[in-house]
């Protein structure tokens, strides 16, 4: 096959990539792929993945904003790298990319502007056996004797709150003995998504989705229209269930070598020219998304200043594309002649703005070949019945790949 190949290119002809072969030729449940021309670029539309059709390991369940399914990069590190290749995700997020590479055999590198996906993604990558963080929470000193911060109680009981401020205190006391380790880590990381919520779960009364943080304002009219108060939790139990529950299905070491630090994507001199074979990574869409007011919470806990961390919120169009060129230049410069980037992008402004193509437009010039764009079309049956799936560019729950290879 690679010999085939090489003689195709010797003798000057362009070779189909194996990835848009592999679009092509996809079948699931005997549904085809779609491809269409667009702008002189193959538009492959298919169910590529779904939740159902391959369970995901259970360490991913962590709520984020604008995450994406731990099915969507392992579709393309299954066939875009080997064991032991380095996959690197420079908007990471809750870490989708990082973990699941690290549990494919890959070395993970991950990066965010916000320091908080450190935090999410490290703990996930070297995770303790439940007995230890078992034993961590029973030596934890529970008992608060400062002041809590009042306007919290929108969220909290006094005596939540209370325990949430003696596992601050804890945490704060391990770093400032330099006696932090892997499971206050882990109690941290399970912290943070246990701190708002809509169910007994959580922290919290009932309240946003835990991606979504309210203001203290919009708690305040929810527990109005609710009449509602917060209940007492159990904050050590919640803590332990929920570590159960990640660690599940994981194995005794997903990643042995791994790459995490907090900067912005267009200026990562951590990462060596050439080094890494496979990006997979979703953007901020525009300004679409509150990153800093949806994690303001999650932010106090961990010590953080949302305001004080540069997240990308591009309203215009032209100013988006060239935050992403400069963006895909520091990427040309880390990926290896004849990796890969497979760049994900979502529906925005009900599908008025087409943000691949704003993709394509950004790489144009660059040492990047555009290899064609997957559209993840879920249900796609009913999509392709009722509308024309190849004309379904508005309006439907679609993830849009941009796929690259580093010439
Ligand atoms: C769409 S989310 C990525 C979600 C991720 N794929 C996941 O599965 O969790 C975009 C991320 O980009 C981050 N971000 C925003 N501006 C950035 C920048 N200039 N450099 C790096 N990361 C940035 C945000 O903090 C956010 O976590």
């Amino acid at each position: 096959m690679t010999i085939a190949v090489r003689t195709a290119r010797q003798a000057g002809a362009i070779a189909t990539p194996a990835i848009a072969t592999a679009l092509r030729d996809f079948s699931l449940n005997g549904r085809k792929t779609l491809v269409e021309k667009r702008g002189g670029i193959d538009f492959y539309f298919n169910e590529f993945w779904t939740a159902r059709q391959r369970q995901a390991n259970r360490l991913h369940e962590i709520s984020y904003r604008a995450c994406f399914k731990p099915q969507l990069p392992a579709f393309f590190i299954e066939r875009l790298t080997g064991l032991g290749d380095c996959v690197y995700d420079p908007f990471m997020g809750r870490g989708t990319t990082p973990l699941q590479a690290a549990l494919m055999g890959r070395v993970a590198i991950g990066n965010d502007v916000n320091p908080l996906s450190a935090m999410l993604t490290r703990p996930r990558l070297n995770p303790p056996p439940l007995e230890s963080v078992a034993d961590r929470l029973r030596a934890i000193d529970w008992t608060f004797r400062g002041e809590v911060r009042e306007d919290l109680l929108t969220f909290f009981h006094r005596r939540t709150l209370e325990k949430i401020e003696a596992l601050r205190a804890h945490l704060k006391r391990r770093e400032g003995e330099g006696a932090f380790d892997a499971i206050d880590d882990w109690i941290r990381m399970v912290a943070l998504n246990r701190l708002t919520g809509h169910s007994p779960g959580f922290f919290s009364v009932y309240t946003l989705p835990p991606n979504q943080a309210a203001s203290i304002a919009a708690q305040k009219r929810i527990n109005f229209k609710r009449g509602q108060k917060p209940p007492e939790r159990d904050v050590a139990a919640i803590l332990l269930k929920k570590s159960a529950a990640l660690l599940g299905g994981a194995p005794a070491a997903v990643a042995r070598r791994h790459l995490l630090f907090s900067a912005s994507a267009e200026a990562t001199p951590q990462i060596a020219p050439a080094s890494v074979d496979l990006v997979v990574a979703s953007p901020p869409f525009l300004d679409v998304v509150p990153y800093a007011a949806d994690n303001w919470l999650r932010c106090w806990f961990a010590g953080l200043d949302p305001a004080a961390i540069p997240i990308a919120m591009h309203r215009d169009p032209e100013d988006w594309a060239a935050f992403i060129r400069r963006v895909l230049i520091e990427l040309a410069r880390v990926v290896r002649p004849g990796g890969h980037i497979a760049f994900e992008v979502g529906e925005v402004r009900g599908g008025a703005i087409e943000l691949e193509s704003l993709v394509l437009g950004a790489a144009q010039g660059l040492p990047l070949a555009p290899l064609g764009v997957a559209v993840n079309v879920q249900d796609f049956t009913k999509t392709a019945n009722c509308w024309g799936v190849a004309n379904n560019a508005k309006g439907t729950n679609t993830n849009r790949i941009v796929l690259m290879r580093r010439e």
